[in-house]
This record gives structure tokens, C-alpha cells and sequence, in this order.
């Protein structure tokens, strides 16, 4: 039974290695995402540090020093990076400014902290994006069928189609998922005075808005702008009317 017992432990030491392995390797502490709008100003701010470290090493990627502060002699060095004269560095508490941040400035920060001979590691990942640019609602079709309107909207940032949130006035439309085109068939009594289409991205959104004044009309203020599709469906039709 003893025996037994003893291999039954071996072989789960034997399981249980690896994993002991892995703790080890991934030692180290990740901070939440920061997302930032480029060219503004980030912070990276690491929570619990220790008090009184040794020394302080920023890193831009696994192998790309930022700066590095020493207590000994409060020596603060920055390498020669991208960032130079767009970092400054606060040792009480270890926050790494960057100044004017660009997308390429995204990257998994690494902050090392030597103390009493012991060195921790921290990783902050940093995203920056581009604030969204407007999107423009095309009209890819306005049916009137009998009483009922069928429309199909469509939503584009420089001409490509882009998924957004669409709204009407009564808020969320039924079809609520992300998509870059909006199709419904509204009746007089249920017709949307408005239709808006919102695209996001973490840090900023935009968004553009038709009016209707009825079921089928558009207002006249919309500057709406309609798809090729629908031209080339449309020109003949007026050219033929003119022809009448
Ligand atoms: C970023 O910081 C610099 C220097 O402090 C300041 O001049 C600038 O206005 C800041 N930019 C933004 C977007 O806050
Ligand atoms: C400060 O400490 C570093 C090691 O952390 C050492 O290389 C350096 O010589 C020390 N400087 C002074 C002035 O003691
Ligand atoms: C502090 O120590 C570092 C590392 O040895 C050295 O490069 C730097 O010149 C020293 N700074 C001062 C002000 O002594
Ligand atoms: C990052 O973007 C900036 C601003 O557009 C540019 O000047 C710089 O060359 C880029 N750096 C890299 C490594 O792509
Ligand atoms: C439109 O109305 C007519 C007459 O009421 C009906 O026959 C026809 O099926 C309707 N068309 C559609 C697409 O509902
Ligand atoms: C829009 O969302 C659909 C479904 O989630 C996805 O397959 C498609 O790639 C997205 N299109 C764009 C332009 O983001
Ligand atoms: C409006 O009402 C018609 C008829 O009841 C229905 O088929 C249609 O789906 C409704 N449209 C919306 C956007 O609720
Ligand atoms: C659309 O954008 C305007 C400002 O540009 C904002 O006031 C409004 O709340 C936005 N609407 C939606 C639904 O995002």
C-alpha cells in the first residue's frame, strides 16, 4: 500500500513539476492595458512597487533600455532611443512619462526593479490609436414599397465600409449587432426620424446621422450621399424621364 502511495506521489511530483517550472519563469507582476489617443500624454504607473529600490529600468521592448536610475549615486540615464526627449522619469514612485505618443510607441512596457540584490520585473502594455475618423452614411437603397419603405444604409470611413453601432430615435436599432450596413422596412407609424451610425475605437468615437421627414423622405438638410450601386441604378431611370 505504502508503496503504491509513494508512486502515486512520485508521478504526481512528476505532473506537478512542470507547472513549478512555469511559476518561475513567468515571474513578474502585468498591469492592466493603457490605451492613449496619439499624441497625448501617458503615464505608465506601476501599483505596489517596493520603497527605496536600488535601481530602476525602463524598457521599451525585451531588449530596449528606455532609461535606467540608479539610487546610489540618483544617476538617471536615457539611452538612445526613439524617445529620447519625449520621456521624463520620476524615481519616488517609479512612473514613466511619455510625452506625444504616436501608434508605434504601442508595445508591452517592461519596468525592472532592483532591491536588496533582488531584481522584479512589471509589464504594462500600452495601445495607442488614432482618434476615429468620421464616418459618412451612404444610401445604398430607398424603396418605396406600397405604404412600407425599404432602406438599405450603409456606413463607410474613406469609402470602406466600416461595422458601427447604428441608433434611431426611439435608441438602439433592433439589429444590434456591428455591421456596416443597416436594412429595414419601416412603416409610417414606425419610420425612425433619424438614423445614426457610431464607430468606435477604445479611446474616441464619431458618428454621422441622417434625417427622414416621413417613412421614404429624407430631409432636405441631410447631405446625404448615396453608393455608386445606387447611381447606376438611378442615372438611367432619371435620363430615361428626361427623355419623356
Ligand atoms: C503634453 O505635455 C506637454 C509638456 O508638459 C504639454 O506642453 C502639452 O500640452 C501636453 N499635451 C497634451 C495633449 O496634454
Ligand atoms: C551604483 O551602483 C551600481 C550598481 O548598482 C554600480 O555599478 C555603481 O558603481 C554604483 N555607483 C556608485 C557611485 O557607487
Ligand atoms: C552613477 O553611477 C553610474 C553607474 O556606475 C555612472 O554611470 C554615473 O556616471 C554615476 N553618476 C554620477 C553623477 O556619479
Ligand atoms: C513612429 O512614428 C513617428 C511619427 O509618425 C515617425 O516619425 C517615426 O519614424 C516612427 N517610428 C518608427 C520606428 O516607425
Ligand atoms: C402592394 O399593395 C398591393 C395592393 O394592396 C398588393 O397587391 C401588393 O402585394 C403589395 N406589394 C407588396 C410588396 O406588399
Ligand atoms: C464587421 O464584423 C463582422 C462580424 O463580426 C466581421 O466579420 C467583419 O470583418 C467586420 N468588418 C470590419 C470592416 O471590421
Ligand atoms: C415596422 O412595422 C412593420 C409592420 O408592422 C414591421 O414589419 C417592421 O419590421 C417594423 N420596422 C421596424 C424598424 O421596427
Ligand atoms: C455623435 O457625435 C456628437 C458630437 O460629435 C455627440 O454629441 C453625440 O452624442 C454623438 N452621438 C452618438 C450616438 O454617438
Amino acid at each position: 500500500m505504502c508503496s503504491k502511495g509513494l508512486k502515486w506521489c512520485l508521478a504526481l511530483q512528476l505532473l506537478l513539476l512542470p507547472h513549478c517550472f512555469l511559476e518561475t519563469s513567468i515571474q513578474g507582476h502585468s498591469e492592466k492595458m493603457v490605451f492613449a489617443v496619439s499624441g497625448s500624454n501617458v503615464s505608465l504607473k506601476i501599483s505596489d512597487l517596493p520603497d527605496n529600490p536600488q535601481r530602476f529600468t525602463w524598457f521599451y521592448t525585451r531588449n530596449q533600455k528606455i532609461l535606467e536610475w540608479e539610487s546610489n549615486n540618483s544617476s538617471l540615464y536615457y539611452f538612445k532611443t526613439k524617445f529620447k526627449n519625449r520621456v521624463t522619469f520620476d524615481h519616488q514612485d517609479g512612473v514613466l512619462y511619455i510625452y506625444n505618443v504616436h501608434k508605434n510607441d504601442s508595445s508591452t512596457y517592461i519596468l525592472k526593479v532592483l532591491k536588496d540584490g533582488l531584481e522584479d520585473t512589471w509589464t504594462i502594455p500600452l495601445k495607442v490609436f488614432d482618434p476615429v475618423p468620421k464616418p459618412v452614411i451612404k444610401i445604398k437603397k430607398i424603396q418605396k414599397v406600397n405604404n412600407s419603405c425599404h432602406l438599405i444604409l450603409l456606413c463607410v470611413i474613406l469609402d470602406q465600409p466600416v461595422n458601427c453601432t447604428w441608433y434611431g430615435d426611439s435608441g438602439l436599432l433592433p439589429e444590434n449587432l456591428q455591421r456596416n450596413a443597416l436594412e429595414i422596412t419601416v412603416m409610417p407609424e414606425n419610420y425612425s426620424k433619424f438614423y445614426t451610425c457610431q464607430v468606435r475605437n477604445p479611446v474616441s468615437d464619431n458618428n454621422d446621422t441622417i434625417s427622414f421627414t416621413s417613412a421614404c423622405q429624407l430631409a432636405q438638410s441631410s447631405g446625404v450621399a448615396w453608393t455608386a450601386e445606387f447611381l447606376v441604378v438611378m442615372i438611367p431611370t432619371i435620363v430615361g424621364l428626361l427623355w419623356i
